[in-house]
């Protein structure tokens, strides 16, 4: 009787974890389309995100191609970005793009005031950026100066890049060796209105909004802007709802977002160095992009029911204290497995929400924030955050498979958060892919996924984890964390049963 008691015990325990976290993938009724927009990249005249990390010169010894380093235009080939937004952040409204064009030894020296107080020289300049972007294979993103600048300016700016016929702007252009326009559709209409671009009321810019995006282009908007309204700080509705009510959404093709995954903006805690109070906040945050999109969202929904105007996290990602010894202004941080938590869950909330949210970008590409690739000097290493939006890339233009999540909780002291992220979709080759997190550091996660009517018969799979969740990639193994083949999945008829390792992201290959 005992032995049946414990066996029946057993069973019942065992049954109980794997019961716990269960995830049904359906077929897509709705046909969402996760925009590969979602999985951009961000680079400001910030620190040597620009010069350093991506620019060094043509008389650099480090190999590049018109100045721009080639080990980090591979690397990012490799990822698949899909646009890069630029010259800033803060910097944009200060930028003023005619220094940046013409005969390099002529373009005037600015102070970057925002960042470090440092000399910008322009040597990186409009058509530095575009014919990386062409490089790259990558759509601009052009964030425009609203907070210092005129609209006259904005406008030229526009011609100088986009005028193939006969103007002022468009032979400008050409004397400075460009012939054929370069077809810039992303637009910003200013940064952080309610900040460093000019600390203004949501009610005021919505009227500068109008006023820069009516000379942009013209009347039917012939030259297809897709115009950007900057947008809230994390969780300020209100900001949302004005620019909602107050700007004609013809005029408005996207609304922006920015929200970073900061604990306490006074004491931003180390990169590397942090416990697992700070790991927890930080997964915390991360996690609330969810209510924020959801709230966002819903404001948006009420003035848009057909979901016209995308919603645009063009910034977002971790932030800690800068890397001791380095330049507080430079905000250059390491880059550990808490990071990839950041990212696998934040790109899994916006896949699930891929009918709002259109377009995004990771704060910063190289050497800033939450950088995918880091650089000192001729040296570069990959980040686990590259690995993951390198995992994630067959997700872009794919079709969002919806999914039902049931997870456990990871506890921490007195508080919970959900230990499991998840979403899925389908590409264009009929493969499906789903992408699975579990933040919990201590604990692996059995998940139980129902992929009834998908008719999937084979899973392969990736995994990216590490012993410590404050490991890292050095410049001395820079390998350390890189993604390695999954063998925890096992699929059964339309059951598929997979244990997560702790802090890990997977992504599964389904056919
Ligand atoms: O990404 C760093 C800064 O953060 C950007 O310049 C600004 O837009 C935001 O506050």
């Amino acid at each position: 009787m005992k032995k049946i008691v414990t066996t029946l015990a057993l069973a019942l325990a065992s049954s109980l974890t794997f019961a716990q976290n269960q995830l049904t993938i359906s077929n897509s009724s709705e046909n969402v389309t996760i925009n590969k927009h979602i999985y951009g990249h961000f680079a400001e005249h910030l620190g040597r995100c620009i010069y350093g990390g991506i620019y060094v010169g043509e008389d650099a010894k480090i190999p590049n191609q018109k100045g721009v380093r080639n080990d980090v235009v591979e690397a990012l080939k490799k990822l698949k970005i899909p646009n890069l937004r630029w010259p800033g952040g803060c910097f944009a409204d200060t930028y003023h793009w005619k220094d940046g064009i013409g005969p390099k030894a002529k373009r005037p020296s600015i102070v970057n005031t925002w960042w470090g107080g440092v000399t910008e020289d322009n040597s990186f300049g409009t058509h530095d950026f575009l014919d990386l972007c062409e490089r790259l294979g990558t759509e601009p993103y052009l964030a425009g100066n609203v907070g210092s600048g005129t609209v006259q300016e904005l406008t030229d700016w526009v011609q100088y890049v986009n005028f193939d016929g006969k103007s002022p702007m468009s032979s400008l252009r050409k004397e400075n060796g460009r012939e054929k326009s370069w077809n810039v559709k992303f637009w910003g209409v200013g940064n952080e209105a309610w900040g460093c671009g000019g600390n203004m009321k949501a009610e005021y810019y919505a009227n500068e909004y109008r006023k820069y995006a009516t000379f942009m282009s013209d009347w039917n908007n012939t030259g297809k802007l897709f115009r950007i309204a900057s947008g809230a700080n994390s969780a300020d509705y209100h900001w949302t709802e004005v620019l909602m009510r107050d700007i004609p959404h013809e005029m408005l093709s996207g609304v922006a977002l920015h929200h970073y995954s900061v604990t306490n903006w006074q004491h931003k805690g180390p990169s590397t160095e942090f416990d697992e109070k700070q790991y927890f906040g930080t997964m915390k945050q991360a996690l609330f992009m969810e209510e924020l999109v959801q709230k966002h969202s819903a404001i948006m929904d009420k003035y848009d029911p057909k979901k016209k105007v995308a919603l645009v996290v063009d910034e977002w990602g971790g932030w800690y204290e800068v890397e001791p010894g380095t330049n507080p202004g430079f905000l250059y941080q390491q880059n550990t497995i808490r990071d990839a938590m950041i990212a696998g869950v934040t790109l899994n909330i916006f896949n699930n929400h891929a009918d709002r949210i259109r377009m995004a970008n990771l704060a910063q590409v190289v050497n800033v924030l939450q950088s995918v690739i880091l650089t000192k000097d001729e040296k570069m290493l990959l980040t686990p955050t590259y690995h993951v939006m390198e995992m994630y890339n067959v997700h872009q233009d794919a079709t969002l498979l919806p999914v039902e999540l049931k997870s456990n909780d990871y506890s921490f002291e007195a508080d919970k958060l959900k230990a499991v992220s998840a979403s899925a979709s389908k590409d264009k080759n009929g493969l499906t892919h789903v992408s699975l997190v579990n933040i919990d550091p201590k604990k692996a996660q059995d998940i139980t996924i129902d992929l009834k009517g998908l008719n999937l018969k084979t899973v392969t799979g990736r995994v990216l984890t590490s012993a410590k969740l404050q490991d890292y990639n050095t410049f001395e193994n820079p390998t350390k964390i890189q993604p390695a083949d999954f063998k925890g999945a096992s699929l059964s008829g339309a059951q598929l049963k997979v244990k997560l390792p702790p802090t890990s992201v997977v992504v599964l290959e389904l056919k």
